[in-house]
């Protein structure tokens, strides 16, 4: 097995991502890949680095806009975000996740908001929370023609009747209905599946059990691809870190060098230099000393 970092290949070299090469890369044993993104120039970068699906996630409510879970993100907010990173990334699977209350209410609701995330945001798939109670909607949505994601196990969304952010399927009895419901997915049309801070095994299980992929976030290696958000790898968001969580940069102590060491230039007036001022022809000088009251500037 090769330990060398992948060849990243521009975005227009690389074949569009569907939902059905997610399902062959299950077929053929191969992983698949998942982050978010909630804006255009980490859409860019994902793409370009070669990542499977993006999902535009309702974690946008924590992570970029500050709240405190994701229960207050709107739909306007979502599919504002959505729109920037459909303008960066063209060859992965595009995924915009409903959030809470757009789905919940009634079926015709979910279509509704649903069909919005492609007609007016760019977006290619939906991904809702829920299990066997989702399956109306799940149905209606895919009778439409919009490839749905389910997302069981810690559903952040449901985190009031959860009791916080904790795992979940750890009992006997959790861990039935957890099958139950992502057979039930399957069954209602969900082209794939997230799940969330589950035991490694119970997600190794369900994969199997399932033909279509699972993406797994704290649910081991036993999952059909990997899912993180971008802000908790790339270090940029640091209110708290999931035990599931690979940091593979520290962009947040990196940001205060970089605007301490701003601060410090302009401050010692270091910045602007010479290379980063624009000049002007003498005779165009000239001519403009020339042609003020007084001849030119009070200094001069
Ligand atoms: O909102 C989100 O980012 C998610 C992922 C963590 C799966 O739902």
């Amino acid at each position: 097995m090769s330990t060398q970092t992948p060849v990243v290949s521009p975005t227009n070299e690389r074949k569009k991502v569907t939902t059905h090469t997610l399902l062959q890369k299950k077929q053929r044993g191969e992983v698949v890949t998942m982050l978010t993104a909630y804006d255009y120039p980490t859409a860019l970068a994902l793409d370009q680095a070669g990542i499977d699906a993006i999902l535009v996630g309702d974690s946008l409510a924590m992570v970029v806009l500050g709240y405190q879970n994701t229960l207050p993100v709107t739909m306007e907010e979502m599919l504002h975000h959505c729109k920037a990173v459909a303008r960066g990334a063209h060859a992965a699977l595009l995924i915009g996740d409903m959030p809470f209350m757009s789905y919940q209410a009634s079926t015709e609701e979910a279509l509704r908001n649903a069909g919005r995330f492609l007609k007016e945001a760019g977006m290619e798939a939906v991904k809702l929370e829920g299990g066997q109670e989702r399956a109306a909607a799940v149905r209606a949505i895919v009778a439409a023609g919009i490839p749905v994601m389910g997302h069981l196990g810690l559903t952040p969304q449901s985190i009031n009747q959860l009791g916080g952010f904790r795992p979940q399927g750890r009992t006997a009895a959790a861990a039935r209905r957890l099958v139950e419901d992502a057979c039930a997915l399957e069954e209602a049309g969900c082209f794939s599946l997230v799940l969330e801070s589950v035991p490694a095994r119970l997600a190794g299980l369900v994969s199997q059990r399932l033909s279509i992929p699972t993406i797994g976030i704290g649910a081991g290696a036993g999952c059909d691809g990997q899912v993180l958000v971008s802000h908790d790898i790339l270090g940029l968001f640091d209110r708290f870190k999931p035990k599931f969580v690979k940091r593979y940069a520290d962009l947040h102590a990196e940001m205060l060098r970089a605007f301490g060491e701003f601060i410090g230039d302009v401050s010692a007036r270091r910045f602007p230099a010479e290379e980063h001022s624009l000049e002007m022809a003498d005779e165009e000088w000239t001519a403009l000393l020339s042609g003020l009251d007084g001849g030119g500037p009070a200094s001069a």
